[in-house]
């Protein structure tokens, strides 16, 4: 068997210096990413174009040598596979057209997505055999707030009356993102994933019962399901901004690992999560501002975490204005340390 160094610390193995990638590492500020994306009619187009989406996801690992790559996809294209319209309009972000919960049709979503299964299969093909692949989707809170929104959202204001003044209809939305989710993530590991990832980016907007309700239980409920059927595939929840919740997400939902947010401090990280993998914590400014400060963070996080399973990665994704040269200087700050 090959060995995926991005593996190890998921076997408990500590290695001198950690495997790394990074989130959003395949995107708008690397100019061979707008060449493909210039060739595709729209972003989701792109998604579903199994050749482009996997000359996308090449891309970073190519240039980088990251220990892992992440299918290029989105979260939304589970909305779009339970029949809502989602659309992206450049510059304005995801639209997504009014839902209605009645007629969304959550059997056979999983099926309808099998342009990703093949972009899954090429990549592997084309990635070296010691670089792992992660696949991924959105929990079902966060991919529910931009199916009842429409769009991104400040506030996040109509999810929450929704939840607060009708939840059984919202547990009925929830349900179906639940069994798409697990078929799409299923099929995923099937078509040859070493690890899925579930992002929550919006976790930080809920009180502790409705964090529980609507994050934690949906959650569980996916990685037990996963557990059950592919025991042996890494599961890492990056609750976003969730704060003092974290722990108990890390702890209930049964994930191997979790993605820090760069608000986290590290210390209190290791102590309340002392079981977990744990991933992330630069911050994406960072890296665009690069120098003495993006040398001395990636030292310190590393450092931090030097005696524990880690993955050095971002707190959230890479952004648009991101030089990839300090991409590139944080290859060779990571290859210095062993
Ligand atoms: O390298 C990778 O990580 C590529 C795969 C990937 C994308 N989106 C590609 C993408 C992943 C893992 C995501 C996750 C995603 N998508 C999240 C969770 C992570 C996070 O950032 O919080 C969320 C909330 C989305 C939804 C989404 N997709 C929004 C709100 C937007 C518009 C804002 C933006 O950043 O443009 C997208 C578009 C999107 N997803 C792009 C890419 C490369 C840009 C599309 C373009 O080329 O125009």
């Amino acid at each position: 068997m090959t060995h995926r160094p991005f593996l190890d610390p998921f076997k408990g193995i500590v290695a001198k210096r950690p495997p790394w990638w990074m989130l959003r590492q395949a995107g708008r500020y690397l100019p061979e990413y707008w060449e493909v994306r210039n060739r595709s009619k729209g972003f989701l187009d792109l998604c579903f174009s199994p050749e482009l989406a996997a000359e996308v996801t090449l891309q970073p690992v190519r240039r980088f040598g990251m220990d892992a790559a992440i299918v290029f996809s989105d979260i939304l294209v589970i909305p779009h596979a339970l029949g809502q319209k989602v659309s992206f309009v450049q510059g304005e972000g995801p639209k997504l057209e009014p839902i209605d919960v009645d007629r969304l049709e959550a059997r056979g979503a999983g099926e309808r997505l099998a342009p990703v299964y093949e972009t899954i299969r090429r990549v592997r093909l084309g990635l070296p055999n010691e670089t792992a692949l992660i696949g991924f989707a959105g929990s079902p809170w966060t991919v529910a707030t931009y199916m009842v929104e429409g769009g991104s959202s400040r506030d996040h204001a109509k999810i929450r009356h929704l939840a607060l003044s009708d939840p059984l209809s919202f547990a009925r939305l929830i349900d179906r993102v639940v069994t798409a989710s697990i078929d799409y993530l299923r099929r995923q590991a099937d078509s040859g994933v070493d690890a899925l990832q579930l992002f929550e980016s919006w976790a930080g907007v809920l009180p502790e019962p409705m964090f529980r309700q609507w994050i934690i239980e949906p959650t569980k409920r996916i990685v037990e399901a996963i557990r059950a059927t592919h025991a042996s595939v890494p599961i890492i929840g990056f609750p976003r901004a969730a704060g003092a919740m974290m722990a108990a997400y890390a702890e209930e939902t049964g994930v191997d690992a979790i993605n820090l947010d760069q608000m986290v401090p590290l210390g209190w990280a290791r102590t309340a999560m002392p079981t977990k993998v744990l991933q992330g914590n630069l911050d994406p400014a960072v890296l665009v501002v690069g120098g003495q400060m993006l040398d001395d963070e990636v030292n310190r996080i590393c450092d931090a975490m030097a005696d524990r399973p880690f993955v050095f990665n971002l707190g959230h994704g890479i952004v648009p204005e991101t030089p990839p040269a300090h991409v590139a200087r944080v290859a060779e700050l990571l290859k210095a340390r062993g």
